[in-house]
């Protein structure tokens, strides 16, 4: 493993908000969660799951920008627990896993658009999502036809401290 190669994958991976009409597969979408899947997560819950939207749903869903006009859109939900506390870890682990993806999928040149509009109620119901279940994204995926510039980041200096 090298850290150079890692770091540009982290440092150049942008939310696309644009795509070109080019199909995706959706094979190869779910090879690159097949990966995604060996993020870190408490207790083994593998707390995510993944509802790929068809047209029907996607028009209903009515984002604002039709997800950049992305061929392919997924929602990922995660899954619920008996515990408050449980259920932030599922979710913790469930943002780990679509970390993974969203940098695998980076590498082989695709890119991925999140919103947040499946947390919204009349979504939620549209996509059948179980009662205690946290719908963590829908994402337009596809070919980006642009690339956004990175916006400026904090110092990391400024959101460290010590403890004695
Ligand atoms: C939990 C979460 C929800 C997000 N929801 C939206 C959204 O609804 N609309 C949007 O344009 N971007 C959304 N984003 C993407 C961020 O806007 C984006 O990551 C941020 O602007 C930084 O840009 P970058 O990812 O290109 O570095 C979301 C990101 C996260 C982590």
């Amino acid at each position: 493993m090298n850290l150079e190669d890692l770091s540009k994958v982290v440092l150049t991976r942008r939310n696309i908000k644009l795509f070109k009409p080019d199909p995706v597969d959706e094979s190869l979408v779910l090879s690159l969660l097949d990966i995604a899947k060996f993020a870190p997560n408490h207790r083994m819950t593998q707390p995510w799951e993944i509802v790929f939207i068809g047209p029907e749903t996607r028009r209903k869903l009515n984002h604002k920008a039709d997800f950049g006009g992305a061929p392919l859109v997924m929602a990922v939900l995660s899954e619920g627990a008996a515990k408050d506390e449980d259920r932030v870890e599922q979710i913790i682990a469930t943002s780990c896993f679509i970390q993974n993806f969203l940098l695998l999928a980076h590498t082989v040149g695709l890119g991925v658009r999140w919103t947040s509009i499946g947390a919204q109620p009349e979504n939620r119901t549209l996509l059948h999502v179980p009662e205690g279940y946290d719908v963590l994204g829908v994402f337009g995926i596809g070919y980006p036809a642009e690339i956004p510039q990175a916006k400026e980041r904090t110092m990391i200096s400024e959101k460290v401290r010590h403890m004695p």
